[in-house]
């Protein structure tokens, strides 16, 4: 008997294999990898174990009785990424299109929960046609219990979407309420409804790609995180971004060793003309330990810049205006980038440091009536509730709004620093003369010149800050490491409870 019972289970095992197989052959014909080869080349070397892998759907319908596999087209369970515990999730596109039913979706809640209890991260791998035709409301119930659980588990566990292949209507829903989504240029896809649908209702033709692919929601969506060139690429970029995460929200990121800048001087990155534009990314390389640099949606509203870093091996969360872009003027996609970076390194344990070189908002009809107010409210909201240590560095423009709003002590910074070219006013000098001195110059314009001198004087220093108690030092360029790094460690620990009890704020950013 005992011989009969293991003899079954051989069976189902060299069965599930057998699957595993056919999935990875119909996979590459496709010019991906199976959902077990993903999870298997993320993790470390066989920590992977997986979980109800024997469940099949209970549909009779539609022929459906004939097309049970084991898994129901899903691998999950646990294993480790650098010897630290992670849930997975994987669609296996090869069984019904990784469509997903009300097994398929259980499967799912069972590892999204359990990381939730643990407090562990959760990387899903997304590859699939969407809800389950056959199933009806099941399927789409199936959806509405992952959301759920998402929801749960933001700003608790991290959440990362590799969108490995396509996702259409509610399957793009869960990762967009993860933390972050990363896309592999050419084989992902994310679409609410695809080119047919949209063909037939505004009459526009576009294919797949140009409707959802990697490319246009990196850079004009903002839908995904990162978009690498493939699949092996983005495991690799998984690991990485753990690297800058606590587990959960009652953790702290990992320590790495300390490396010594890659820019060994900052010396000239910022030219002397406030006019000329530079790369804030030279500026970071200078600052940071080596090579730690991690971008976060590089080309996406690129007149800022976000990303992981880190300083004497800790992560932190950088913010840069992006004086090459628009002259790094804050627009409604940068305060969406920055506000959502904000919110998730608050929830994360990770410190902010923000360099402003900004002019102030960008003007134009554009951003007015896309909504300007709404979307920069936004940066405002997520830095003041924002409680982990928030340094500033004030490089040089900062201007009006943009002052206030990207992190200065109005808002809850703990530490201000101000380079000797730092400008804070309300307005730039040309700006500020034409209305100051309206009358006056419609009498005589040859005054433009010196009047503008004399506001560059009075208001374009860091000094009237610095006497108003708005900047703790100013600081030279050099010094911007050192300073980091004394203040950083003077801020370990900090615990702030900033508001009385309430349910939440009301601005999801
Ligand atoms: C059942 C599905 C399926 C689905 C694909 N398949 N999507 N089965 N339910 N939603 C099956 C196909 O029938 C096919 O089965 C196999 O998966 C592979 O699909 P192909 O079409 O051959 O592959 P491909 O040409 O690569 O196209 C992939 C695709 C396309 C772009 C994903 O299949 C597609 O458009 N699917 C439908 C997408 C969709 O409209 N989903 C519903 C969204 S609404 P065989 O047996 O032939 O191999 C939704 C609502 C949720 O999700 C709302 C929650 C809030």
């Amino acid at each position: 008997m005992a011989d009969e019972t293991l003899d079954e289970l051989r069976r189902r095992r060299e069965e599930l294999r057998r699957i595993a197989l056919e999935a990875s052959e119909s996979q590459h014909r496709r010019g991906k990898l199976s959902a077990w080869e993903r999870v298997e080349r993320l993790l470390d070397p066989g920590s992977f174990v997986e979980l109800e892998r024997f469940i099949e759907h209970r549909v009779t319908s539609f022929g459906m009785e004939g097309r049970r596999r084991s898994g129901d087209g899903v691998v999950t369970g646990f294993g480790s990424i650098d010897g630290r515990r992670v849930f997975v999730y994987s669609q296996d596109f090869s069984f019904m299109g990784g469509s997903l039913g009300e097994m398929h979706a259980k499967r799912i809640c069972q590892v999204l929960d359990l990381a939730l209890e643990v407090g562990a991260p959760v990387i899903g791998f997304h590859d699939s046609g969407g809800a389950r035709i056959q199933e009806g409301v099941a399927s789409l119930a199936g959806y509405g219990e992952i959301f759920m659980r998402n929801v749960a588990a933001s700003g608790v566990i991290p959440q990362i979407a590799v969108i490995a292949g396509p996702t259409a209507g509610g399957a793009t829903y869960s990762p967009a309420l993860m933390d972050f989504i990363i896309m592999v240029r050419g084989i992902s896809t994310m679409f609410v409804t695809g080119p047919r649908v949209v063909k037939e209702v505004t009459g526009e033709e576009v294919d797949e790609q140009g409707l959802g692919g990697a490319d246009v929601h990196s850079t004009l969506s903002g839908v995904a995180s990162l978009v690498l060139d493939s699949e092996e690429a983005c495991f690799t970029a998984v690991r990485r971004l753990l690297g800058y995460l606590p587990q959960n929200n009652l953790g702290d990121p990992p320590i790495y060793e300390a490396v010594e800048p890659e820019v060994p001087s900052l010396e000239g990155i910022i030219p002397e003309d406030p006019r000329r534009s530079y790369d804030v990314r030279a500026l970071i390389s200078g600052v940071f330990d080596g090579g730690s640099f991690f971008e976060i949606q590089p080309a996406y509203a690129e007149n800022v810049v976000v990303g992981f870093a880190r300083l004497m091996g800790r992560s932190v969360g950088v913010i840069a205006s992006q004086p090459r872009v628009m002259a790094g003027c804050m627009s409604i996609d940068s305060s969406d980038k920055v506000a959502r970076f904000v919110a998730t390194c608050d929830a994360f344990n990770i410190p902010i440091i923000t360099f402003q070189d900004v002019p102030g908002y960008l003007p134009g009809l554009d951003q007015e009536r896309g909504g300007i107010i709404r979307h920069g409210a936004k940066v405002i909201y997520a830095y003041a509730e924002a409680t982990v240590p928030k340094i500033t560095i004030i490089l040089r423009k900062s201007y009006g709004g943009a002052y206030i709003a990207l992190g200065s002590k109005h808002l809850g910074a703990d530490i201000v620093y101000a380079l000797p070219s730092a400008e804070i006013a309300v307005l730039g000098a040309e700006a500020a003369v034409e209305i100051l001195y309206r009358r006056e110059l419609a009498e005589d314009p040859s005054r433009r010149g010196e009047l503008v001198d004399r506001y560059r004087r009075e208001f374009l220093n860091p000094y009237q800050a610095a006497r108003l108690g708005y900047i703790d030092d100013v600081i030279e360029l050099n010094e911007i490491r050192e300073k980091l790094i004394a203040s950083l460690s003077a801020l370990s620990g900090k615990r702030v409870r900033r508001y009385p009890g309430k349910k939440h704020g009301n601005m999801p950013v």
